[in-house]
């Protein structure tokens, strides 16, 4: 099966949740693509489950970091935090999954993307306090915060803390093919 050389997009390759954030704003047309990109995303029946909100005046990210959990202090120094939101009865009903989830995935993954096409960088996150953002930026109870994306620029390792350093130097792991496809049955 196709090597990651064969890759079809080197975005994918090249895609990292890195942590060393530059605090040098992002353009409003970038902005503005990385958005399209997540709208862009496939849902089941077009349910479009996603809403983006984006945390970008100074003022706004201030308070939006008190929710940040201890190990994501490294987030506060991104220009701007996507927060990636929906009903979780929005998704459609197939199954009776959660695709809510599976909506709000694929248009991150999207985002992710094209932040790594413009030479940004971009990190999901799951560790944060949902009620504390919710509060923060007025997003309905009913509505379920899936990530919180921080995106920016990345600058050298050395502006981050000892211990946060040590988790960019582990890289990632991958779990082998040999392990996860199941060729015609399981
Ligand atoms: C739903 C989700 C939640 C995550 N939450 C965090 C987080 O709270 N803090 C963090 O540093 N990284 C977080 N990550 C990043 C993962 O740790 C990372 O994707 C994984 O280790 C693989 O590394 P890579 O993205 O660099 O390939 C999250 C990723 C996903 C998809």
């Amino acid at each position: 099966m196709g090597e990651e050389t064969n890759m079809i997009l080197h975005e994918i390759v090249k895609r990292r949740s890195g942590r060393a954030f530059s605090q040098k704003p992002i353009s409003d047309e970038m902005l503005g693509s990385i958005l399209q990109a997540g709208r862009r995303a496939p849902s089941c029946a077009n349910t479009q489950a996603w809403n983006f909100i984006v945390l970008k005046s100074p003022d706004v990210l201030e308070k939006a970091h008190e929710a940040l959990s201890r190990g994501n202090a490294w987030g506060k120094r991104a220009p701007i935090m996507v927060i990636v939101a929906a009903k979780e009865n929005a998704g459609c009903g197939a199954h009776g999954l959660p695709y809510f989830m599976m909506d709000i995935g694929l248009a991150t993954e999207n985002i992710l993307l094209q932040s790594v096409h413009l030479g940004l960088m971009a990190h999901p996150t799951a560790g944060w306090d949902e009620e504390r953002l919710k509060e923060i930026t007025g997003i309905p109870e009913e509505y379920r915060i899936g990530t919180v994306i921080f995106i920016g620029y990345e600058d050298d390792l050395d502006k981050l803390d000892e211990r946060t350093k040590e988790k960019e130097k582990m890289g990632f792991s991958r779990k082998p093919l040999s392990e996860i496809v199941h060729l015609d049955k399981w």
